[in-house]
């Protein structure tokens, strides 16, 4: 059911208020909805109508998956969202009203809950691109000062935690919608935005090979984020990062001795 709606959004309109209100732990009484629970499960009711059940994705590329992502970074997204660095207005106003407390207890929900990735998709574009798309994930390009995504983004690309979002297992049309708002400023992380910097030295053709090659990986098992950040490559090293979400960063760095 959770599914059907997701792919008709806007059918579900009607049933968003009510949800809303249990989102908000709200008015719960007088919905007299038969069967509440007051668990964080039924309070996020409302966010896996558009997120797909347990927050396992919409089938579309279009709503995120939420479940797995690392806790700091999923609470980051609802600050950002909440406080006007990103933009999405329906979210926007489910997250507006809640505490810093209850968003991050929703973010470590989600970040708990432990379901099957999709398949990787069939990658559409020639394998020059593809091969483009992986030098840049995993060596970057020294010559355009692009840093590979590998090195915030863990070896095996499936993120860091607390902080650091994993690349694989994310539709190709979301990657590209992403580093593109980047490019745009219509999403901003917390500053110094180091994301906003690396896309922004992208072109639109190094956006799209990059974004073709991680669609089309497998998620390894586990796909669990990895606690540490690799050592910074030296072929791209030379630049310090400072990422405002994801202090792990600089100070990675600095233990290794990769100078300002
Ligand atoms: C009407 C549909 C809808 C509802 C309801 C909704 N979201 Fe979202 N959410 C989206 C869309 C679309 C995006 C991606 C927006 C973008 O591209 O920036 C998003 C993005 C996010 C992100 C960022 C994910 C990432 O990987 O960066 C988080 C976290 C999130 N939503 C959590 C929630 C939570 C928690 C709720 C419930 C309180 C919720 N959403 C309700 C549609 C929705
Ligand atoms: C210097 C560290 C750093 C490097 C290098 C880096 N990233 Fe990131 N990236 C981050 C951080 C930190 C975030 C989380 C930003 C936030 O809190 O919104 C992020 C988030 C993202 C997201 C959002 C994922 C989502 O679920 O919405 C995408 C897409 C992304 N990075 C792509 C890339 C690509 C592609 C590369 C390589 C070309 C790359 N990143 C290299 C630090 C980095």
């Amino acid at each position: 059911m959770m599914r059907a709606m997701a792919k008709h959004p806007a059918s579900s309109w009607s049933g968003l208020p009510a949800a809303l209100a249990l989102s908000l732990g709200l008015c719960a009484g007088a919905l007299a909805t038969p069967k509440f629970e007051d668990t964080i499960a039924q309070r996020t009711l409302a966010c896996t109508a558009c997120h797909g059940e347990q927050g396992r994705a919409a089938p579309d590329g279009y709503y995120p998956r939420l479940a797995g992502k690392p806790a700091g970074y999923l609470y980051h997204q609802l600050l950002n969202f909440r406080d006007g660095r990103r933009h999405y207005g329906l979210m926007t106003r489910m997250v507006d009203p809640l505490s810093d407390a209850y968003l991050l207890e929703i973010a470590r929900y989600f970040s708990a809950l432990d379901v099957p990735y999709p398949a990787p998709q069939p990658a559409s574009v020639p394998p020059a691109v593809l091969q483009r798309g992986q030098t840049l994930a995993r060596q970057g390009d020294a010559q355009r000062r692009i840093p590979a995504c590998v090195q915030c983004h863990g070896t095996a690309l499936t993120g860091v935690a607390p902080d650091i979002p994993g690349l694989v297992g994310l539709p190709r049309d979301y990657l590209n919608a992403q580093l593109g708002a980047w490019q745009t400023r219509q999403r901003q992380a917390h500053a110094p935005d180091c994301m906003a910097q690396i896309a922004q030295r992208m072109d639109a053709d190094d956006v799209t090979a990059v974004a073709a090659w991680l669609a089309a990986q497998p998620v390894p098992a586990p796909a669990k984020p990895a606690s540490t950040l690799p050592a910074p490559p030296p072929a791209t090293g030379g630049e310090r990062w400072r990422c405002g979400s994801a202090p792990a960063v600089e100070a990675a760095q600095a233990l290794t001795g990769v100078k300002p």
